[in-house]
């Protein structure tokens, strides 16, 4: 009988979703180390260390929230210094990239451009919809704006990640600007910017009132320290608001998520101000610190919540990973991502997480 449900559903499934292979997100790569009932420490995700508290009240909980909050839509607009209508409020970024995709590029027909490496779901989210993928690799971290140029007129979206994951490093505004100009007259460009809060004043807000074709992508999940929450917002003319709001679900935002949100965002600002300070810092001494370690062939300069570097050899890398693994610590490996041989990426925790990273990479915990 499974075997036959199995047969159905490969039959009346989309093609190309059966052999799929779904995003690895940090928690989908250790879901087993979870269930093995020792205590982990989570570098893996580019979250925040430490838990907010927050009261919550369960009035109204039996009626449908509004579409879009009005405290969660105003607080953002206070945070950012856009109108309402410039905001939609999503389930985290990742829904915002999927939306735009879904909106902008007919299945099977049109292309999204992305600059690998990159934050992984700008492709997953393509792929799920039928979109097609130009890939315009980075060149020493940066743009290549003379390669981008002779795609246009043929993508519809294209995708820059700054500061990047999992590089870390911001792209500069003037190749953004020059991105925006080149597909000014025939594609979106979208400037996601998950880790704005580390380097605040790089972002590319301003550009929204010069151009028609920019998107900016925010999340609560990385400088907020709410990644469980779930909430992200897209910013961009009215326009596009009003086409994205045709595709998102009606109620994408519950009460309890438009509350908490909305505390961690007026309330909760300094709180926010803070975490990022003491990461930067701990980030700064990291960097240090792997510049300093003979296995380590090279570290990435960091303008967001993680850093990555490279091993010398695909074995370091290995033997690396797998005694933070055997001493509970969980990091992302990077390396089968192009130009990321031997590559890892540490997600910047409290001092305290860091230290005991350091003590297990150094031997003195399980060797
Ligand atoms: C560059 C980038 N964009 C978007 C996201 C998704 O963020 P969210 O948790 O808001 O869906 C992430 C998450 O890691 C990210 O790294």
């Amino acid at each position: 009988m499974p075997n036959l449900i199995t047969n159905l559903i490969t039959k009346l499934a989309r093609a190309e979703l059966v052999d799929m292979v779904p995003y690895q997100s940090a928690r989908r790569l250790f879901s087993s180390a979870e269930a093995s009932g020792e205590e982990k420490l989570w570098l893996n995700a580019n979250e925040a260390p430490g838990t907010g508290e927050y009261q919550i009240s369960s009035d109204n909980i039996n009626r449908y929230p509004d579409f879009q909050p009005d405290n969660l839509l105003n607080a953002y607009s206070n945070y950012c210094g856009l109108e309402r209508s410039q905001i939609l409020a999503t389930r985290g970024a990742d829904e915002g990239i999927e939306l735009i995709i879904r909106s902008f590029c007919r299945a099977y027909q049109d292309n999204i451009l992305i600059c690998p490496p990159t934050y992984g779901m700008y492709a997953i989210s393509a792929e799920n919809h039928g979109a097609g993928i130009v890939k315009v690799p980075l060149v020493n971290n940066q743009l290549n704006l003379t390669s981008l140029q002779s795609h246009i007129g043929k993508v519809k979206v294209v995708f820059l990640c700054s500061p990047g994951n999992p590089t870390g490093n911001l792209l500069p505004k003037e190749q953004i600007i020059q991105a925006i100009e080149l597909f000014k007259d025939n594609a979106i460009v979208v400037v996601d910017e998950a880790y704005i809060e580390f380097s605040p004043e790089q972002t590319s807000v301003s550009l929204l009132k010069a151009y028609d074709n920019v998107i900016v992508l925010r999340t609560l999940s990385k400088a907020f320290a709410l990644a469980g929450l779930r909430c992200g917002f897209t910013l961009a003319s009215s326009d596009i608001i009003t086409l994205l709001s045709k595709v998102i679900a009606p109620y994408p935002i519950s009460a309890p998520v438009a509350e908490i949100a909305s505390l961690a965002l007026s309330t909760d600002l300094d709180k926010m101000t803070k975490r990022v300070q003491d990461c930067n810092k701990i980030k700064a001494n990291l960097s240090t610190w792997l510049n300093e370690q003979d296995w380590c062939s090279e570290v990435f300069a960091s303008d967001a919540n993680f850093i990555l570097f490279r091993c010398i050899s695909q074995s370091e890398k290995t033997r690396i990973f797998d005694l933070l693994v055997k001493n509970n610590i969980l990091i992302r490996d990077q390396s089968k991502q192009m130009q990321l041989e031997n590559c890892l990426r540490i997600s910047i925790g409290n001092e305290q997480e860091i230290t005991q990273l350091k003590e297990a990479l150094l031997g003195n915990l399980r060797p």
